[in-house]
């Protein structure tokens, strides 16, 4: 025994020495890394080589005089919890962690030994929870960057002790509370970020003014109420101002012409009003200035265009009067001019552009009179003309032929007279030519053949002559050719058949003739077809019949002779008229019908089963159509019997429940939370089992009919003792909760894409809410049902932003916020215009913002096919988790398809989407039964969808964000204004519903 012991102590020492002696060379700092590597799963760290002798050489590891002072990881996708280790290193002066995965929180007693530390950056990680008060004790930093993470809570006060603090970025959290006073007591700041938070509503801090060493000051998105504070204008060294998203009113503070230094100034999307004040062209340095998007009034002070280095003005959307100031002719620097959508008028400066190096001019939606500038492109700059809905008057600047960059010209709803300068057909790089309604001649000029990348030609309701030109076939890529209501003649030209991307041929009211072409084969994408009121021969070609998504087919008013081809069955139309044209022979039976009727009439030649049509051969089909007649009468005289007896059955049996029903009513007690006209007696009178329009897991749903013709729908709820403890064990049960949930949430919101909970009643265990009645069900059933074909695009497009619009509200301006937790689109409820309302609060969360973390639930809520994924390891509360059930929602929208589907296999819509565009394309994702003339939109939207159901939360954007992107969409849809100025509903794109005939 004795004999082994040294033996033993031996070994002992050797395996000692083997563990420790690879790292017997590295130094302490190196053995900080190694421990902070720890905390991590990373491949970038694979050469963090316990062997060396110092970490200096490792990736990401900086050193001065051997010790380090730098670690440098930024998107090396580093998973794990923050690396606290790395806070021993005495001398680390920089660490940035960007772009990675660390989380949930900053470890913030380990944090307090970075006592070197200047720079910290972790933007775009996964930190949750408050922001700590640590940081603020960091003697030496000066850089703080903790931007796109989902920190929440308010900013704590030790903020407003920073030392040394310059630069502070918050963007992108969650935090609440209110933009603080105490940050005005950072004197070094040069920097502060605070855009894209959940605050409260709140004054943008006048305190702020006196951080005069202050160059950027975004607070964009942060919910600021109140006026601009005139101090702001103190900031003698700022160049970036963003106030923009905000609810901010009150004039323009005149001061704000001192921010000497400005070069950007971005206060659109306010309710700012009064006039721009004067002295903003004094700043020598300013760039760019948009203060679009909100209720600005009297003329654009000509001084504005000084600004020497003016590059980008942008005021539409306000209410602006008075001229185009003469001095924008001067400004030497201007790039981009947005005045569209004010009340502008007199003449533009008649040498506008001969200095003004423009690539963008929109001037639309205002009342400017007088000619388009001569010289509007003297710069050859110009990209974009736009001009719609004025009154201008004259011809087309010859020189716009010479324009060779423009993209998208629209110049409709005009008085512009003369004929288009014939270059202008043919620029190379033109993609929209939009001359619509206006008083334009001449003849469309074969120079058209090198508009290779024309794809929108909409010139309906001028005066154009001539025929439409052969060369037409080489403008290869053209999707709409609007010409409808010109005096063009002559026949179709044969090369118009070869354009595969076709999508809507409209040329009615003119003089075409001769025949329409036949074999067309690559109108494969052709949905409209509109050849109305010419003067075309012939017969109608069957090939139309194989043309794959014609969905509106419009032939009416020519001389057609022959049969109405039976091919023509092939088709799914909406729209359908051969009508007044001198077809003859038997209808296809699928068109024989009284619904296709006015489709037919004024071809006397025409026969077919529809009263009225072909009466010349009724005489023979006589006897025939009497013996139908009889059968017809015999099947609904008995029909009408056993309607009867089921009715009468049905009323003997309600009116013993009614009176077993009458006994109970006189206890029940009616809380309204809008004014109501009915009792809760009426109520109770009109709920009918046969009326149930929807069952779940809380309850029943009624429509009831009041006696005084008003139409609600109630939901019952399932009394307390039936379905215990389904969701919250202990607390009640599930209908209880759902109750309360939705009383409290529902009651007190106001917002028209918030359904209307408009009184409850309560008698013991019995509870009824009573909501406005929506008359087109939900979204899910009726996208998911063969009623689809209700909801054309327009329509979709309209539900998707009234849905993010209602979320909006509760993630961004209630108080408290609001977690909905169960969008989808069974939730999504359409009244009688369609217009969509967020429902069923039944699971909605208030999500506390009193410092606390938010709560975690013990149960996800939300329903298959639409619950985020985080949700697999943490149950927190948070609206993220609604922005990704409404990007489901979106793809919904835009491919048709419901959240899971066996078509999907293991998918679910999600990656479904996603894997299909990779392995097949955009369009393999597209619900075929929408109008591809949107196809722009409806891909745009897709990808809306596709962000806001990102796997990762921090990606997706905050529903205010949602919403604006969705307004984007359509951002050259000028919105209406009635005769007041006011903003009229965004819906149709000016130009999409003109060439239409519907
Ligand atoms: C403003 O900027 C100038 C030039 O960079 C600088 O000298 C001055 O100290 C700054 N003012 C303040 C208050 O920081």
């Amino acid at each position: 025994m004795a004999a082994f012991l040294p033996l033993l102590l031996l070994a002992v020492a050797a395996n000692a020495a083997l563990l420790v002696s690879p790292s017997l060379g590295l130094n302490q700092d190196g053995l900080y890394l190694l421990d902070a590597k720890r905390a991590l799963t990373a491949s970038a760290l694979a050469d963090w080589n316990p062997r060396d002798a110092t970490p200096c050489g490792w990736t990401g590891v900086s050193c001065v005089d051997g010790a380090v002072t730098e670690v440098s990881l930024p998107n090396a996708n580093l998973n794990g919890s923050f690396p606290a280790a790395l806070c021993r290193l005495p001398r680390l002066q920089s660490l940035n962690l960007r772009e990675n995965y660390i989380g949930p929180d900053i470890a913030a007693k380990a944090i307090a030994g970075c006592k070197a530390l200047v720079r910290l950056d972790l933007y775009m990680n996964t930190l949750v929870g408050p922001l700590p008060d640590a940081l603020a004790d960091l003697p030496e930093l000066v850089y703080l960057s903790l931007e796109a993470n989902n920190f929440s809570g308010p900013i704590p006060e030790s903020f407003g002790t920073f030392k040394k603090l310059q630069s502070l970025s918050l963007v992108n959290n969650l935090l609440g509370g209110k933009v603080p006073v105490f940050l005005g007591r950072v004197a070094t700041l040069r920097e502060l970020n605070m855009s894209y938070n959940t605050f409260a509503p709140g004054p943008v801090p006048a305190e702020l003014g006196d951080l005069t060493a202050l160059r950027v000051l975004w607070l964009a998105g942060c919910n600021l109420v109140g006026s601009i504070p005139a101090s702001l204008g103190r900031l003698a060294n700022l160049t970036d101002l963003d106030l923009s998203l905000n609810a901010l009113t009150g004039p323009i503070p005149p001061e704000l012409a001192g921010l000497t230094s400005a070069v950007q100034i971005e206060l659109y999307n306010n309710s700012l009003s009064g006039p721009i004040p004067k002295g903003f062209g004094k700043l020598a340095e300013l760039r760019s200035i948009d203060i679009s998007m909100n209720r600005l009034g009297g003329a654009i002070p000509h001084d504005l265009f000084e600004a020497p280095k003016l590059e980008s003005l942008h005021l539409y959307l306000n209410s602006l009067t008075g001229p185009v100031p003469e001095s924008a002719a001067k400004a030497s620097s201007l790039v981009e001019l947005r005045l569209f959508s004010n009340r502008l008028n007199g003449t533009l400066p008649a040498d506008l552009g001969k200095n003004t190096p423009l690539v963008c001019l929109d001037l639309s939606d205002n009342s400017i009179s007088g000619e388009i500038p001569r010289g509007i492109c003297d710069r050859g700059e110009l990209e974009e003309l736009l001009m719609l809905n004025n009154v201008l008057t004259g011809h087309i600047p010859e020189g716009l032929g010479r324009c060779h960059r423009l993209r998208r010209v629209r110049l409709s709803k005009n008085w512009l007279d003369g004929n288009v300068p014939g270059a202008v057909w043919g620029l190379p790089h033109m993609a929209l030519l939009e001359l619509n309604d206006n008083q334009l001649a001449g003849e469309i000029s074969p120079v058209i053949a090198g508009a290779a990348n024309l794809s929108k030609l909409v010139i309906s309701n001028n005066r154009l002559t001539g025929s439409i030109p052969s060369e037409i076939g080489s403008v290869a890529k053209l999707y709409e050719l609007s010409a409808d209501g010109n005096m063009l003649s002559g026949p179709l030209p044969s090369s118009l058949g070869s354009l595969a991307e076709l999508g809507r041929l409209v040329l009615h009211n003119n003089s075409l003739s001769g025949q329409l072409l036949r074999g067309i084969r690559s109108w494969k994408q052709l949905s409209e077809l509109n050849l109305a009121d010419n003067g075309f021969t012939g017969a109608i070609p069957p090939e139309l019949g194989d043309l794959p998504v014609l969905n509106y087919l419009d032939l009416s008013g020519n001389r057609l002779t022959g049969q109405v081809p039976a091919q023509l069955e092939n088709l799914k139309l909406n729209q359908f008229n051969v009508s007044n044209n001198q077809l003859s022979g038997q209808l296809p039976p699928q068109y024989a019908t009284e619904a296709y009727r006015s489709s037919f009439l004024g071809n006397p030649g025409l026969c077919g089963d529809i009263a009225g049509l072909c009466s010349a051969s009724q005489g023979s089909s006589g006897n025939h159509s009497a013996i139908i007649w009889m059968m017809r009468s015999i099947f609904i005289f008995a029909a009408v019997v056993l309607v009867a007896g089921v009715a009468w059955f049905y009323w003997r049996y309600r009116s013993f429940n009614k009176a077993k029903l009458r006994a109970e009513r006189s206890k029940w007690t009616l809380t309204s939370f809008h004014k109501v006209s009915f009792s809760e007696h009426d109520i109770l009178d009109c709920l009918d089992e046969d009326n149930v329009i929807g069952s779940g897991a809380s309850g029943k749903v009624y429509k009831a009919v009041l006696g005084n013709g008003e139409v609600v729908a109630v939901k019952k709820l399932w009394g307390g003792a039936l379905k215990k403890d389904v969701e919250n064990a202990g607390e009640g049960s599930a209908a209880d909760n759902s109750f309360e949930a939705e009383v409290r949430t529902l009651g007190k919101i106001r917002h028209k894409n918030i359904v209307k909970l408009l009184c409850c009643c309560t008698h013991n265990d019995s509870k009824m809410l009573v909501y406005e009645y929506m008359p087109n069900g939900s979204l899910g059933d009726v996208l998911h049902s063969r009623k689809a074909g209700l909801l054309d695009w327009p329509t979709r497009y309209k539900i998707a932003l009234d849905a993010a619009e209602g979320l909006s509200y509760l993630h961004q301006d209630c108080v408290p916020v609001i977690v909905h937790r169960d969008v989808k689109s069974n939730n999504i409820l359409l009244d009688a215009e369609f217009s969509a309302c967020v429902a069923d609060f039944g699971v909605a969360k208030v999500v506390e913002m009193a410092g606390r973390a938010p709560k975690s639930m013990s149960v996800i809520a939300g329903s298959c096919g639409y619950i985020a994924p985080e949700y697999a390891y943490t149950l927190r509360v948070n609206e993220k988790s609604d922005i990704y059930s409404f990007g489901v929602v979106l793809l919904e929208l835009v491919t048709g398809k419901p959240p899971v589907d066996p078509e999907f296999g293991e998918k679910d819509l999600v990656k479904w989407v996603c894997s299909t565009i990779d392995q097949k394309g955009v369009e393999h994702v597209l619900d075929s039964r929408l109008d591809m003339a949107f196809k722009e939109e409806i891909s745009r939207v897709l990808n809306i969808g596709l962000i806001c159901a990102s796997s990762l939360p921090i990606n997706r954007p905050a529903m205010r964000r949602v919403v604006k992107m969705l307004q984007e969409v359509r951002a050259d849809a000028r919105p209406r204004l009635d005769k007041d100025g006011k903003l009229l509903p965004y819906y149709y794109d000016d130009t999409s519903d003109q060439g239409s005939s519907v």
